[in-house]
Order: C-alpha cells, then structure tokens, then sequence
C-alpha cells in the first residue's frame, strides 16, 4: 500500500465515488430541477445524458487517476503532458469554490435537523430570516466542515471510505422508509403521474441545456474529483464496471428522491400539483410546511429524518470536494495530510464567508451580471459562485479532460488502462462507443454548454 493511501476493495471505491456523486445536486437539485423543466420529460433527457455523455467522461477521469496516482494537477505532469496541468489547476479552483458554497447550503440543511425535532415547520415561513442569520447558520456551516475535515484527515480507507460504508446504506434506507410512507399520503398519486409520465411539449432546449448541466454536476465530472478517487483505485479493479455502478446509484437515488417528494407535493397541492415548480426553495420552504400538514410525532419524524439524510448525502459529497485540494498538498507541497486537512477546510469556509453573508446582503455583494434563467437578475453572492463553478469551469473541464485524453494522450492509452482489470473491454461494443464519444461526442456538446452559459450568464445573451 502506497504512502497516499488506497481503497481497501472495489466496493469501498464504489461507495466513495457513488458517495461523491449523490449529494445536495440529487435531493435538492434535481426534485426541483424537475420540477421546474416540468416533470418526466426532464427525467427522460436526464437520464440519457447520465449515460451516453457522463458516464464516459466519468471512466476518463477515473483512468487518467488510477494510471498516474496522482491529484488532477500532478496527474497530467505524471503522463509528460505539463502544459495540460492546467486543467488541474482549473478543478481545484473550481473545487475549492463548489466547496465554499456547497458547505453554506449544507449548513442550513444541517441546522433544519434541529428545527424539524423541535417540530419547528413554522421555520418555512422564516426561511428569510433564517440563512440571514449569519452567526447561526455560519455556525452550522463551521460545524459541518470540521465534521468534513475530520473524516478528510482520517486518510482513503480509514476515513471517506468508512464514513461512505456506514453514510449510504443508511442514506439508501433512510430514503425507502419516506418513499414508504410518502405513497400511503392522499394525492400520492398525482405526485407520481407528474413526476412519472412525459409531456413532451415541456421540452425546450433549455429543459435539455438545464437536464445536461444537472447530470454533470451531479455525477461530479469536471473538476478532477474523479481523478482523485481514482488515483487510490486498485490495478486490477475494473473500472468499465465500477463507473457503471457509480453512475447508476447516483441516478437511482435522484430518481427515489423525486420518489419522495412529489408525492408529498401531490398530497399538499390536493393533486394540484402547485408549488412544484418553486425551484430552490423546494427543500427548504415548501417541505418544512409539508411536514408540519403531516403535524405531530409523524410530521417530526419524517422532517427530521429528511434532514438527516440529506446532511449525509451531503457529506459524502463535501468530503470528496476536500479531498482534491488535499491530494495535491500532500503530493506537490508534501504537506502531513491531517495538518492539511484542517487548514485547507478552514481557508475554504473563510472563502465561503461571502456565499455566506450574501445572501443576506445581496445589495452589497450585487454581482448585476450574472442573469437569472427566468430573465431576473442574480443578486446573491452564492448564486454566482455556483453560476461560475457548477455551470461554466466544470462544462469547460470535463470537455478539456475528455479531449485531452481521446487526442493528446491518445486512445490506445486510455484503452490500455481501462483493460486493466477489464479483460473483455478491448474490441467490445462499450470500447467503441467511448472511443467516440471521449473524442467527439462529449468535447462537443460540453463546450457548447459552456459557451452557452458563459454567453447567458455572463453577457445576459440568451440563444436558447
Ligand atoms: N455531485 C455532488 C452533488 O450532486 C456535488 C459535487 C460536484 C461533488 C463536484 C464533487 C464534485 O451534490
């Protein structure tokens, strides 16, 4: 076993990668990503580019890590391609800005754990007032970073892959049981039809721009995290298969989270339906009321229990954040990973500080230039951090990734990798399909996305 540290099994990277993948972007951001495109139509889209477009890119930044055992800067360096290592350098950016943000939103949801057992729904009603509160929640937030730094600095396989085999069983579990009751509420069933069968005159271009962008984020592509997870994978794993289970428990479990929350959305709507299509404020404003429709020790339990769950997918997704900034301290500076863990974590939370207090202050941190999906202007710090993170650098990265790997290293390398611990993998159909799609496919559509976003978010242009 190397100095870095490595996966303990196959299963143990499974669990950290799927733990990666499943996050805020799968409870929170695709139920109201759904919502918003209008309901199965965006599912369908969803779905289809989680496999032909991620999922390759998925096995390149796997790959490219587990070839090197490396972080995604020394990683390009390792394979003689120096003058690439920017594509690192532009993941841990991004990274360290995702996390910035990521942790204040998990923060709030951590905070709502204790809302939701003193059977506080009101706090719905006070959603305002509450992220404004910015000792509070900017407490909450410390919190959930230490906890992140903590596991962090417990190595690969004795802190993120332990806290990924105890967090997503229990994740998955926690899920089933208010799927379970969710179905037994009046009106499920207008949940579900909204949710499950297509109208496809919804689907617009920005539907699919949208369903693209969400599938990226959310199977964390772009930004090297995959490389990293990558990097401590065994030889003689096989990462055809490995990549394929990662993406498929990250789209099972966006599909059961949708399971559980229109239904519920069917039982407050009276089948209506309305109230689906609020965007951000899905999770933390429309489900507290839900909660406290339900009322009683069942309102409490199920609001409390979502809120658990959500914290642990959360964590299993800021812990692979920090852990790319980490790999490469502790690779390039030689730096002790637990010393790095908590000093890293600590200027990423101060990083954090404006997405923090931004949303209170949103006058004074007005970033007037990013524009809204519905045409309104951003004003919140938070939003145009994840704008310029989540939606322009990781489209850009992955399609930098993908094509350096199909063109400058070249396939036969990447093939050649992959083979390792996949022995039916050269001549098969899959082979040829990546191969296409590494080279083509995905440098194509990913930078169209990114010039679309750069264009509309940033020049308030709107092609589509
Ligand atoms: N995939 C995570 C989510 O869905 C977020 C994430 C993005 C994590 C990029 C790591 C890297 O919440």
């Amino acid at each position: 076993m190397s100095a870095r540290g490595n996966f303990s099994s196959k299963l143990g990277f499974i669990l950290a990668a799927a733990g990666s993948a499943v996050g805020l972007g799968n409870i929170w951001g695709f139920p109201y990503e759904v919502g918003q495109g209008g309901g199965a139509a965006f599912v369908i889209i969803y779905l289809i580019f989680c496999f032909i477009l991620c999922y390759p890119v998925m096995v390149t930044e796997i790959a490219i890590g587990r070839k090197t055992q490396k972080n995604p800067v020394g990683a390009f360096n390792a394979l003689g391609y120096k003058k690439w290592n920017f594509v690192g350098k532009l993941g841990l950016f991004s990274g360290v800005l995702i996390l910035s943000f990521y942790n204040v939103i998990a923060g709030w949801a951590f905070g709502y754990i204790f809302e939701m057992v003193a059977g506080n729904f009101g706090i719905a009603d006070q959603f305002g007032d509450y992220i404004t509160n910015v000792f509070k929640v900017g407490a909450y937030g410390l919190v959930f970073m230490a906890v992140t730094a903590y596991v962090v600095s417990k190595g690969v396989s004795g802190g993120i892959e332990k806290a990924a085999r105890l967090l997503m069983p229990t994740l998955i579990i926690m899920i089933l049981i208010i799927v379970g009751y969710v179905m037994t509420l009046p009106n499920a069933i207008d949940g579900l039809k909204f949710y499950l069968i297509p109208d496809f005159s919804k689907l617009t271009p920005s539907v699919v721009y949208n369903a693209m962008g969400q599938a990226f984020f959310s199977l964390s592509l772009g930004m090297g995290a995959l490389i990293t997870y990558g990097s401590y994978v065994g030889k003689s794993d096989n990462i055809i298969s490995s990549a394929a289970f990662i993406t498929l428990t990250d789209v099972g479990i966006a599909f059961l989270a949708g399971l559980m929350i229109f239904p519920l959305i069917g039982f407050m709507s009276g089948g209506t339906m309305e109230g689906a299509g609020r965007g951000p404020g899905l999770i933390f404003v429309t489900l507290p009321q839900i909660f406290g429709e339900i009322g009683g020790t069942l309102g409490i339990a199920t609001g409390t229990l979502f809120f658990v769950l959500l914290c642990f997918a959360a964590l299993t997704s800021t812990v692979s954040l920090l852990e790319v900034p980490i790999s490469y301290v502790v690779d390039e500076w030689k730096i002790k990973r637990t010393r790095a863990s908590w000093l890293v974590a600590l200027f990423i939370f101060i990083i954090g500080i404006p997405s923090l207090i931004g949303n209170g202050y949103s006058e004074f941190f007005s970033t007037s230039f990013t524009t809204y999906k519905d045409g309104g202007t951003d004003t919140d710090f938070l939003s145009f951090v994840a704008a310029l993170a989540n939606d322009t650098i990781l489209p850009l990265g992955g399609c930098i990734i993908a094509f350096f790997a199909a063109h400058i290293w070249k396939k036969h390398n990447l093939d050649e990798e992959l083979s390792n611990g996949a022995p039916g993998y050269k001549g098969s159909f899959i082979q040829k399909y990546l191969n296409f799609a590494i080279g083509y496919f995905a440098p194509i559509v990913l930078i169209s996305v990114f010039i679309l976003t750069v264009l509309f978010k940033f020049f308030g242009i709107q092609l589509i």
